[in-house]
């Protein structure tokens, strides 16, 4: 993390809510009693955490992803304003901080000689980012015992993250009922593996997310294919082209995946979730703009006007 880093989130958060203090000072010497003991239901002992760490321990190395998760953060709560009060050591801070029902959290923690990103889930510790100048990054579990140990002085930002990378809405419709629901899902199934990302689920559970994700957008892309054919939609060659090219971006990294040699990052993860938004917003709603002039009797009236006014809204053409 760099001072301009945080300098960015500063700016980021006065813009939406001059009001709210986010950045808090902590001493380590000044524990207040009411901190001591921290109730033992809201901490992880460390032996629970190790193993969501060791997997998804550098989702965090690239801090303009960081910056991109936290401005996903819901603008109202999801900087934490009750943190004036706390105080205390980083292990008792980030343990104090922890409820079961929370969901992800990112915790930055910068002192003077180190600068931390620790990524919560409920009371799980998903993934741990520690660098120190002289000594270098380290990530995970040693980076989270490095932290424990550390006594100097901190300052530590908390936001809540959303819990999806974004949703369906009517800016996306293409006015034909049978393909939004398709998009619908494939966003549903995106968000879902941003979920189980954050939340350091197991390999198993990813895999199965993953390769739904797979079958499911080859199974969309036909379903739209097989639609430009019986329609003559005119520029279905170079929009088959670019699903081609999805597809085949996708295949070279489940063979790297599958064999080991790449993991489920937060940063491939955003592409792909990207590439489907524009895609849609884009090339899927052109297609939807010519069955609609067409005629064609499968158009969905209703949506059009929704999506119009919903583009509008949002500055799209
Ligand atoms: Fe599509
Ligand atoms: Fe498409």
């Amino acid at each position: 993390m760099t001072p301009g880093f945080l300098r960015k989130l500063r700016y980021w958060w006065h813009t939406r809510d001059p009001d709210v203090r986010y950045i808090v000072e902590v001493g380590v010497d000044e524990i207040p009693e009411e901190r001591k003991p921290i109730p033992k239901t809201m901490v992880p002992p460390f032996s629970y955490v190790a193993e969501s760490i060791e997997w998804n321990s550098r989702l965090l190395d690239d801090p303009s992803l960081v910056l991109y998760i936290l401005e996903a953060a819901e603008s109202k709560e999801e900087f934490e304003t009750r943190l004036h009060g706390l105080q205390g050591q980083v292990k008792h801070l980030v343990a104090s901080r922890l409820e079961p029902e929370m969901g992800p959290r990112l915790l930055i923690i910068e002192g003077e000689r180190l600068n931390a990103w620790i990524l919560t889930y409920g009371v799980i510790i998903t993934a741990v980012r520690l660098e120190e100048p002289g000594l270098g990054v380290s990530y995970g579990l040693d980076a989270l015992h490095a932290l424990d140990e550390w006594t100097g002085k901190v300052r530590v930002v908390v936001a809540k993250l959303r819990r999806y990378m974004y949703r369906w809405g009517p800016e996306f419709s293409v006015y034909i009922r049978g393909v939004d629901n398709q998009h619908r899902y494939l966003v549903t199934v995106l968000n879902n593996l941003y979920i189980s990302i954050l939340a350091g689920e197991e390999k198993k559970v990813v895999d199965e997310t993953l390769n739904s994700l797979v079958d499911y957008t080859k199974f969309h892309f036909r379903s739209e294919e097989k639609l430009f054919d019986k329609y003559g939609y005119p520029r279905a060659e170079s929009h088959r082209r670019q699903h081609e090219g999805f597809v085949k971006k996708v295949a070279e990294f489940m063979e790297q995946y599958e064999a080991g040699e790449k993991q489920l990052t937060l940063s491939i993860l955003h592409f792909l979730s990207e590439w489907v938004k524009n895609h849609i917003l884009t090339s899927d709603h052109d297609f939807g703009e010519w069955f609609y002039e067409k005629g064609i009797p499968i158009i969905d009236e209703e949506m059009v006007e929704a999506c119009r006014r919903a583009r509008q809204r949002l500055g799209l053409q």
